[in-house]
């Protein structure tokens, strides 16, 4: 399987993006491994004329968006992200029209159509930056309530108006997992992402994107490290990291949309070249704008 996709991907020009929660198989396969900002900004930077985006809808349209001219395909098409799905263009504007003067600052797990109405885009490795950069003093920040906390905590200058949705496989990470972890491995950092809940942040050692937590895993003196992210990550950090030891936050929490692609369904995708991702112009535009927007910021 590995040999045909190799053929493949060089026949059809192809370079396959994948982001850290996907299986192990396809992380092994993926030329490119990263968080959803290293994803979107490795798009921009590739010479290829298809890129295969192994991760969820609004990652492969982030990457279409940024890079127009490149076909880019996701071999599950069903693959979403249902936070992604908790706003939409209709309702953020109904909350627009009560906060006229506020920017809508929007985490890229979002559709299309949010981002062209969006000012600018953030991910979890930056939304403290980009807030603290935008012109306006009051914020719409969507969709995620949990990396709104971190936000709103941090920068404390900003009125924000947070948007009440949130991950289904983060939210069930609990402050008793992080008292469990503290007693089973005292030496461990407990390191969370920031769509776990206030109290899970509150308990943890640090805050971090994907990446950032595999930048942390190979800075830290410790030697034990509690993750408290989708499953996905410790794949990798465990490859990464080969000398420390890491352990999931209580049970391992999963993201079913990241694990719909396979590498039979990826082969078939680079096969076929499909699906691929078609937005309208209009769309994209606006939207490449608030993405752009977000480079600039950081
Ligand atoms: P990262 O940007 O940290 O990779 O997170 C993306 C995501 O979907 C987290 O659930
Ligand atoms: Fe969306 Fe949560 Fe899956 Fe990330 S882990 S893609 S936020 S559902």
């Amino acid at each position: 399987m590995k040999k045909s996709i190799d053929r493949l991907k060089r026949e059809k020009g192809a370079v396959i993006l994948a982001h850290n929660y996907q299986v192990p198989e396809i992380q092994d396969i993926a030329d490119f491994l990263g968080d959803s900002l290293e994803l979107a900004k490795k798009s921009t930077e590739l010479d290829c004329k298809i890129i295969i985006f192994c991760g969820v809808r609004f990652m492969a349209e982030t990457a279409k968006i940024l890079s127009p001219e490149k076909k880019v395909l996701i071999p599950e098409i069903d693959a979403g992200c249902p936070l992604a799905d908790m706003a939409q263009p209709d309702e953020v504007l109904k909350l627009k029209e009560k906060h006229p003067n506020a920017w809508i600052v929007s985490y890229v797990n979002t559709s299309a159509e949010i981002k062209a109405i969006t000012d600018v885009c953030c991910t979890s490795a930056n939304a403290e930056k980009v807030v603290r950069n935008v012109p306006t003093r009051k914020i719409i920040f969507l969709p995620d309530r949990n990396l709104c906390y971190y936000v709103k905590k941090r920068v404390q200058e900003k009125e924000i108006v947070c948007w009440d949705g949130y991950c289904y496989a983060h939210r069930r990470f609990t402050a008793e997992e992080v008292k469990t972890a503290r007693e089973t491995y005292p030496s461990a950092e407990i390191l969370v992402h920031p769509e776990c809940n206030p109290e899970v942040q509150e308990l943890a050692d640090g805050i971090y994107s994907t990446s950032g937590m595999l930048r942390r895993a190979k800075g830290t003196k410790a030697e034990t490290i509690v993750i408290g992210t989708e499953e996905g990550m410790i794949y990798r950090l465990k490859k990464e990291v080969p000398e420390k030891s890491f352990y999931s936050l209580g049970s391992a929490k999963t993201c079913y949309d990241m694990k719909k692609i396979t590498v039979e369904s990826l082969k078939n995708a680079l096969e076929r070249e499909r699906y691929e991702i078609t937005l309208p112009e209009k769309i994209m535009e606006k939207a490449r704008h608030s993405l752009e927007r977000m480079i600039e910021y950081i």
